[in-house]
């Protein structure tokens, strides 16, 4: 059969129900490009060894030149018949080197070593990309913390009122974790960084060929150990699927508060006209469409690591062509992120956040509960005591519909006598937060030190 790597050994060629089942070029073309480098490096290899000439060599990679423009403007694309990019590219590169030279770049390697390592070029580029995507999102965060620096916000656990915050120190609690991923992006780039070339069908070579020519070729920074693993694993392919699911969680925790803070009942936020959409019946509707959609894809990037993983289990060494199921769940991981995270980016960075609003509900439901309770602590009450009685000051402003700054000296008096006027300062929400100033704390200045040290640890990222 035209085109086949394999054809040998066969009698007949393969049946279209098989041909249909095995073809992976309407995904794994995005590899071709990967697949042309990894040529030009093999091919250098093969010179190396004495299996090339140099007239030889130059004619190769003129060819793989050739093959690589004709690829990206579109003259040569994956025909009906090609299994995969492999041979499509086997095919292309006869086309044009002829069948003398063209037939010889295949000695020594395999499309098991091939497929692994295409596929860590694949994602080292686009952990690139999405890294800077990540920077931007987190740097918009950063943005909107430091054009509110001293909005205030009721602070929530349970979704309960808890302890009144700034909102600065909220936002940034969502920056922290997407540093935590660009961190992971880093170390998995490290581990991501051994070539598998040279690892053949799963032994190795027998020509003398040097795998690490190959690495260095294609700015790796060293080979895989073992051409078994190196031909088998794909955990490297699931670490991504992993990091980039903690990238959606992230965002999607973050789209949940933006839906959230957009409605009407909280009112925290407006979103951009050019960051939100209308209804198609409805015509005052202003929709989270694309914190919706965050939310909505962090499923799908689940289900892709999931997916992947649940394919790896229970594989026994070395290659199995169940293998190939990891491109398209790790490539939608890709193209899901590419395309979510400018979006999500610009929503972030256009929210109009309401700080009257927000400053208005701060204090609400008793949330300075525990100042006073700390307050009392301070005046040399036990905590338990002062949990009491602060929890006896909430019980009676409740009943008689009071905040906890309302009661008079004499009802305070009447709760406990430990509750002088001297209380007073203490529940302003302004006193709260300035008052949570251990490192981490919600206090201005550590948020402001917070920021810096934000800026500093995306720096390097
Ligand atoms: N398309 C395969 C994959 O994605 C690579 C080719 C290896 N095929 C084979 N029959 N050994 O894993």
């Amino acid at each position: 059969e035209a085109g086949a790597l394999w054809g040998g050994r066969f009698a007949s060629g393969p049946s279209a129900e098989l041909a249909a089942l095995s073809k992976s070029t309407q995904f794994d073309w995005q590899l071709a490009p990967y697949d042309i480098a990894g040529s030009r490096a093999h091919a250098r290899a093969l010179a190396t060894a004495g299996y090339l000439d140099d007239t030889e060599l130059d004619a190769m990679i003129a060819a793989l030149d050739r093959l690589e423009s004709d690829v990206a403007d579109g003259r040569f694309v994956a025909a009906e018949s090609d299994e995969d990019v492999h041979s499509a590219l086997e095919r292309g590169l006869i086309g044009i080197a002829g069948v003398e030279l063209g037939g010889k770049l295949r000695a020594g390697r395999s499309r098991n070593d091939q497929i692994a390592t295409l596929v860590r070029l694949y994602l080292r580029d686009h952990a690139t990309v999405i890294a800077r995507h990540v920077v931007d999102l987190v740097d918009a965060i950063a943005a909107q913390a430091t054009a509110h620096p001293r909005a205030v916000m009721p602070g929530r656990t349970h979704l309960q009122h808890a302890q009144p915050v700034l909102v600065a120190h909220h936002l940034l609690a969502h920056a922290w974790p997407l540093v935590r991923d660009l961190e992971r992006l880093r170390d998995w780039s490290h581990r991501a960084s051994a070539s598998p070339y040279g690892a053949g069908a799963l032994a190795g070579s027998s020509l003398g060929l040097d795998p690490v020519q190959v690495a260095t070729d294609l700015g790796f920074d060293r080979t895989t150990e073992n051409s078994i693993d190196a031909t088998a694993s794909r955990d490297v392919v699931a670490e991504f699927a992993f990091v980039a699911a903690s990238i959606g969680i992230d965002l999607s925790r973050l789209s949940e508060e933006i839906i959230l803070w957009s409605t009407r009942e909280f009112g925290f936020v407006r979103l951009h006209d050019a960051f939100s959409t209308g209804s198609s019946i409805m015509p005052q509707k202003k929709n989270p469409d694309i914190a919706e959609l965050a939310r909505g894809k962090s499923g799908r990037l689940i289900g892709n690591l999931t997916g992947l993983l649940a394919t790896l289990k229970g594989l026994p060494l070395a290659y199995n062509r169940d293998l190939q199921e990891d491109k398209e769940p790790v490539f939608d991981s890709v193209t899901q992120l590419e395309v979510l995270l400018p979006a999500f980016t610009g929503l972030v960075a256009t929210l109009q956040f309401d700080e009257k609003r927000m400053a208005e509900l701060a204090p609400q439901g008793f949330s300075l509960a525990t100042d006073v309770a700390e307050w009392l602590v301070r005046q040399g009450v036990t905590f338990r005591d002062a949990h009491e009685i602060s929890g006896e000051l909430v019980r009676f402003c409740e009943q008689n519909g009071l905040e906890l700054d309302e009661p008079t000296d004499e009802q305070y008096a009447a709760v406990s006598p430990h509750l002088t006027p001297d209380i007073r300062p203490v529940l302003t929400v302004e006193g709260s937060i300035a008052s949570r100033d251990g490192a981490g704390g919600t206090a201005p200045e550590r948020v402001a030190e917070q920021l810096a040290a934000l800026t500093e640890r995306t720096a390097g990222l």
